[in-house]
């Protein structure tokens, strides 16, 4: 096995900052602990936990991260001005290894946005790059659009970065146009051509645009780069970032033509997946390398003829390699609450004993109506869960729905509404829309419906169904996820999951401050 320093990639993720910021992803602070606490101990090195002067909600998520993390580099995101820096700094500080990142669009599209001659921009970088440093020993600098920035400009203002006390050069291909063979030469000719690069790291930070980050990052990677900045399942702004997963998985694999190496801990890849999806709402596609429902699954004749003969036929990892145990029958109804922890433990899944409890309630629950428990239902059972909160204002208390050719659908529904029960019914096109106005009926709620979505967990016409809600509010975007034999039900709880976080948004924005993006260049 590979360890020589030089070849040692690090990984810094971003799911918490680029992931968060894409439309519909938001987390709750509570949601973005958790992740964070996965990441440290799965071994990322540096953690970018948000962009401290986008809201009070970011400032405080990235202090409180910095305060609870162990091992890994704690970074904030600013942009370049002394205000933004400042304010990173009193939110990072807290950690054992803290890191500022501060950036600039340095392309002529970017630059013409705060309207800066290339001089003013020069000078702009070199004061707000030393002020950082002044505050933290570890800074890192990036020229947001660096592939579409001219060449003799870019070679500039990395230069001036690196003198101003830069430790981290990142280079964004910020609109994912960029190809691998551009990247590994980019950061190559930065390395060879600016004065003191070999005194700093080279990072890269990959878009999907066109479906090339997981390439370019590790195309940059032979180019020199020692960072690789990537999130969970490849979330991230429009078609997303590098996937952590992929390149993680890609150096393992392929160490052969990639004598590259990371601290990552391979077995926990589907764990935090799983949490990362469920808390953001953006289901991980079946087919999607690496954490994908099918990424190990054999359907065809030979396939499966050849796996059982060799596994090495179709599998060039297995599963368990990134924490994927088989799945199985798992229990039934006379399964007892040890046998479910057990299991649960089995999976990478480990809950308090009040959890356990809660748990097990709904395992019982679901034991009754379902045939065959499997890995899939079980986890599907207890992510979803974890997306219900005992502080939530509303809550299902019971649904019954009337449905078929002979007119149109209804729903009677009971809620709780902060500890009161209320009921309605209505008719709707259909029984997951007779629901929801029931719902509205109760809780009035203007948000739009930005997406509705249904997967089946396993196989079978008594498949759990889990179903994801994400509803639109003046810019404010919240999703809720639940999983259910019944679709119609699974559908009301992650509507419900949806209103409940929207309120949370709501206070804790207060209701006339609006949320910053890093595209403000103010
Ligand atoms: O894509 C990008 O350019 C970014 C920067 C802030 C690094 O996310
Ligand atoms: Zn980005």
């Amino acid at each position: 096995m590979n360890s020589n320093p030089k070849d040692r990639v690090m990984i810094f993720d971003t799911t918490l900052r680029d992931g968060e910021q894409s439309p519909g992803a938001t987390m709750t602070h509570e949601e973005k602990l958790e992740i964070a606490g996965l990441l440290d101990s799965m071994g990322v090195d540096i953690i970018e936990a948000g962009f401290p002067i986008a809201s009070d909600g970011d400032f405080n998520a990235v202090s409180d991260i910095a305060k609870n993390t162990q091992n890994a580099v704690v970074c904030g995101l600013a942009r370049a001005n002394l205000k933004d820096i400042d304010r990173c700094w009193e939110a990072v500080k807290h950690a054992r290894r803290p890191r500022i990142h501060t950036f600039i669009g340095t392309s002529p599209l970017h630059r013409a946005i705060p309207n800066l001659t290339m001089n003013e921009m020069a000078e702009r970088i070199f004061e707000t790059v030393a002020h950082a440093r002044n505050l933290c020993d570890n800074v890192q600098w990036s020229p947001m659009d660096a592939t579409r920035t001219e060449w003799n400009y870019l070679v500039r203002v990395v230069e001036i970065a690196i003198r101003a006390g830069a430790t981290t050069i990142n280079i964004p291909d910020t609109v994912g146009y960029t190809a691998p063979v551009e990247s590994s030469d980019l950061i190559g000719k930065l390395i060879s051509m600016v004065p003191g690069a070999d005194e700093v790291v080279f990072a890269t930070h990959c878009h999907n645009d066109l479906g090339m980050a997981t390439a370019n990052a590790l195309a940059a990677v032979a180019g020199g780069a020692r960072q690789i900045e990537c999130t969970i399942n490849g979330l991230g702004e429009r078609a997303g970032n590098t996937a952590l997963e992929e390149v993680v998985m890609a150096m393992k694999v392929r160490g052969d033509i990639m004598p590259y190496y990371t601290e990552i801990d391979a077995t926990k890849l589907m764990h935090v997946s799983r949490r990362v999806s469920t808390v953001s709402g953006f289901q991980v596609q079946p087919n999607k390398a690496i954490v994908g429902k099918n990424a190990f699954a054999h359907e065809s004749g030979i396939h499966q003829d050849g796996m059982l003969k060799n596994a090495e036929t179709f599998e060039i990892m297995r599963p368990e390699d990134v924490g994927l145990s088989e799945t199985s029958i798992v229990m039934g109804k006379h399964s007892g609450r040890a046998a479910l922890r057990s299991k649960l433990k089995d999976l990478g899944i480990a809950l308090a004993d009040n959890q356990l409890n809660d748990v097990f309630v709904r395992f019982k629950e679901l034991a009754d109506r379902k045939k065959e428990v499997y890995d899939d239902d079980l986890i599907a059972l207890v992510t979803t869960f974890e997306d219900s909160s005992a502080k939530d204002r509303l809550a299902l208390k019971s649904l019954r729905v009337r449905c078929g050719t002979a007119g149109p659908a209804n729903a009677k529904i009971v809620l709780s509404v902060d500890g009161v029960d209320k009921s309605a019914s209505q008719t709707g096109d259909g029984p997951v829309d007779a629901a929801f106005k029931a719902v509205r009926d109760i809780h009035p709620c203007s948000a739009i419906l930005a997406l509705y979505q249904v997967n089946a967990v396993t196989e079978g016409t008594d498949a759990q169904a889990t179903v994801s809600v994400r509803l639109e509010d003046n810019g404010m975007i919240a999703t809720g996820q639940s999983s259910d034999t019944d679709t119609v039900v699974a559908s009301t709880r992650a509507y419900i999951g949806a209103i409940n976080r929207l309120m949370v948004h709501r206070e804790k924005l207060g209701n006339n401050q609006t949320q910053i993006s890093y595209k403000d260049m103010a």
